[in-house]
């Protein structure tokens, strides 16, 4: 799968309401200046088909047994690497993508306790050994991420009117995942102002760039 792949996959997670957007653009703008051509996209969704099946799993009125939530996810996820990831980083693009799998772990295996050996069957083979290359983490205590959420324009999806306790697993998944990767995933503390976040990052995209040149 990894074959001919030019460009570097890069993705950035969170819990809800993080501010996940501010690093995006950051991230990106980075990445330009650089003089290096990046494409923007999401999960779950990116593709048409993909943007169908995210609509299924975010409306609240859809009752998703845990399984079937994981198996629509990951469809959506083949999808998205046949038609757009793969071949973008096969053409030598970079490809910035708002969630992946670490999204799988931390809401459906911390948030709806799936066994994380069972999601690890799917990534295997929906992914074989593709992985990101950079993560970037956004980490903020619950609290502070609720009340943005609460301040943010929009009813809640599926994910975002699930209680305290749930959004609590989400976080402690994620800073699990953090803690054993951290050559490829960079913990950023959000409840720092939207500008020391975007510094930050700022430094870790050209600390990255220094090394995918060295
Ligand atoms: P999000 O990325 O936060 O988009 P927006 O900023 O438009 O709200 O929303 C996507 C939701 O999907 C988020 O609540 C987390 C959830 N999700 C999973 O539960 N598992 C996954 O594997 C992915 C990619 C997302």
């Amino acid at each position: 799968m990894n074959q001919h792949i030019k460009g570097k996959f890069i993705t950035v997670e969170g819990i809800d309401g993080a501010g996940k957007t501010v690093l995006v653009s950051t991230v990106v703008a980075t990445i330009r200046s650089a003089g290096i051509d990046i494409i923007t996209t999401r999960e779950p969704g990116g593709t048409s088909l993909g943007e169908q099946l995210r609509n299924l799993v975010l409306t609240p009125e859809n009752d998703f047994c845990a399984e079937a939530e994981v198996l629509t996810i990951f469809a959506a996820r083949a999808q998205h690497l046949e038609e757009l990831i793969l071949p973008q980083l096969r053409a030598g693009k970079w490809v910035l993508c708002d969630r992946f799998t670490d999204s799988t772990y931390a809401y459906q295996g911390g948030g709806r306790l799936v066994d994380h050996k069972r999601i690890g069957v799917i990534e295997e083979w929906v992914q074989r050994d593709f992985r990101p290359d950079l993560t970037l983490l956004l980490d903020a205590d619950t609290e502070t991420s609720q009340s943005r959420l609460l301040n943010s324009s929009g009813p809640p999806d599926r994910f975002e009117m699930e209680n305290i306790d749930f959004h609590e697993r989400v976080r402690e998944t994620y800073r699990e995942i953090a803690a054993k990767e951290s050559g490829r995933v960079k913990l950023i503390d959000a409840n720092k102002t939207e500008l020391e976040v975007s510094d930050l990052a700022r430094d870790l995209m050209n600390e990255f760039l220094a090394a995918c040149h060295g």
